[in-house]
């Protein structure tokens, strides 16, 4: 089985620069959705077909390597479309299609097209879906000529009343496909070679009425982009939820389609996670945090902070309001709290930066304090140099460490240190002018007199 997928199309009715089928549900294009659902519905990459056009290099960026790519330069109509994908296509395999802005069909149901298109031995499956507001969607006509599609520019007002249409997801046997996509014409409202017009030629294709709408809400402007992105968090949040997971405010919560959660891990309202980011068992998430394609183990709790592209190991404890940076790396039950930034720095098992804090381009050892308002200094203005704080070591409140430098373990900053050499295991380091008392210079003026 081959599958097609149409994203050539501008997508006018978003009032956009960036083509439709680039527009991201949860943090993902629609089209790779579509994508990844026919995947799971078991087609192989090397038999799907993308068919781009508008600003065609642009959606070639993120499409996976492993598909074929196809060029309809000119985007005269979804008929059109498929024959440029068919002239590529060298094998006589029976054809799916799938229009690049209907997200969220679940691969079931791809499955379900092509299965009644080989068991039915049929030469056309239309998926199609009953619509209280059937308004901008192909009308399905079945008349004891067979079935007809008509699309809402062409239909009269009786024909708009059909409340069954298309959902533009289609199964074809390669031979008739190959025949009547070039039986199409362009005499129509648009002046496009419409694909459903190739049922026209068939005398025995069948529809399968899809049993939940929301699978197959089409994309064409921002409203419908709003609402397929509402089913879609619903959808990921709900299974979470079934495979143990507590989300106290679903609606609240977003979560992109390759996050993996564990059992007994609660996530809290205003919460987004997203990339490929897996999360822990029982672990606290929330609220009002970000986490991006971050690993983040058992038993953590992060509240109200960032974290991208970070590793959390479990029994960590993370924020009020800390950002975790691409490469921070926290062993296990390291503490990271207020108004902290961590960037491309790892903190060895138990070790603690609890405020006001930076540390970039930092190995920070095991059960080492790092005291608040601490800064490494670690840009010259014009390079990037490291710190290195061995095990146990206490650095004391306000100092900072000037790059590149080691403190030995176990060894001790005083507060408020400028450290600028390395500093040997065991030893109290002070970089700060001494405390100066000059006797009877206090403010006289408002110190009544006689008093001290
Ligand atoms: C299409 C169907 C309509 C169906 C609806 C379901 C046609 C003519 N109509 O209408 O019956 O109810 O989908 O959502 O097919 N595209 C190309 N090349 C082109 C034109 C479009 O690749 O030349 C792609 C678009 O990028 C899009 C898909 O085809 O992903 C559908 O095109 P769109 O213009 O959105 O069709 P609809 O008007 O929604
Ligand atoms: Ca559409």
């Amino acid at each position: 089985m081959i599958g097609i997928v149409l994203a050539a199309g501008l997508g006018k009715r978003m009032k956009s620069e960036k083509p439709k089928v680039m527009h991201e549900i949860l943090g993902e294009p629609m089209l790779i959705w579509v994508i990844k659902s026919l995947k799971k519905a078991g087609i192989n990459s090397d038999n799907i077909y993308v068919v781009t056009g508008y600003k065609s290099k642009l959606v070639e960026k993120i499409l996976p390597e492993d598909v074929n790519k196809v060029e309809q330069k000119d985007q005269l109509g979804t008929g059109h479309a498929v024959s440029v994908a068919l002239e590529s296509i060298k094998n006589n395999d029976d054809i799916l299609v799938l229009n690049g802005d209907v997200p969220l069909i679940r691969p079931g149901t791809i499955t379900e097209v092509k299965e009644s298109l080989e068991v039915g031995n049929r030469d056309a499956v239309v998926l199609t879906m009953k619509l209280k507001d059937p308004t901008g969607y192909g009308r399905i006509l079945k008349t004891g000529n067979g079935l007809r599609i008509i699309e809402d520019a062409d239909a009269d007002t009786k024909i708009k009343k059909i409340d069954e249409v298309n959902a533009g997801i289609y199964g074809f046997k390669s031979e008739f496909i190959l025949k009547a996509i070039n039986q199409i014409d362009n005499n129509n409202e648009q002046g496009e070679y419409y694909l459903p017009d190739v049922i026209n030629f068939s005398d025995n294709a069948s529809t399968i009425i899809v049993g939940d709408n929301s699978e197959v809400s089409g994309i064409n402007n921002r409203v419908q982009l709003a609402e397929v992105q509402k089913n879609a968090q619903k959808r990921i949040n709900e299974e979470h939820m079934y495979n143990g997971v507590t989300i106290i405010d679903s609606e609240n919560t977003y979560i992109g389609p390759d996050v993996k959660i564990g059992r007994d891990s609660i996530i809290q309202p205003m919460t987004f996670i997203d990339g490929c980011t897996r999360i822990g068992e029982r672990c606290n998430i929330g609220p009002m945090s970000r986490i991006s394609e971050s690993i983040i183990e058992n038993d953590v709790e992060i509240v109200r902070s960032e974290v991208d592209n970070a590793t959390i190991e479990s029994q960590c404890k993370i924020g009020p309001f800390s950002r975790l940076r691409p490469g921070a790396y926290l062993y296990m039950n390291v503490k990271v709290g207020n108004y902290v930034e961590i960037k491309k720095s790892t903190l060895g098992e138990g070790s603690k930066a609890q405020h006001l804090t930076y540390l970039g381009d930092s190995e920070i050892g095991k059960n080492v304090n790092i005291g608040a308002g601490t800064i490494t200094c670690n840009y010259d203005g014009v390079n990037k140099h490291k710190t290195v704080i061995k095990d146990n070591a206490f650095i004391g409140s306000n100092s900072s460490i000037v790059a590149p430098v080691v403190i030995g373990r176990n060894s001790v900053v005083g507060a408020g240190s400028t450290i600028t050499e390395d500093v040997s295991p065991y030893s109290l380091a002070l970089g700060r002018g001494r405390q100066v008392i000059k006797k009877d210079r206090y403010r006289k003026d408002i110190t009544k007199e006689g008093e001290e």
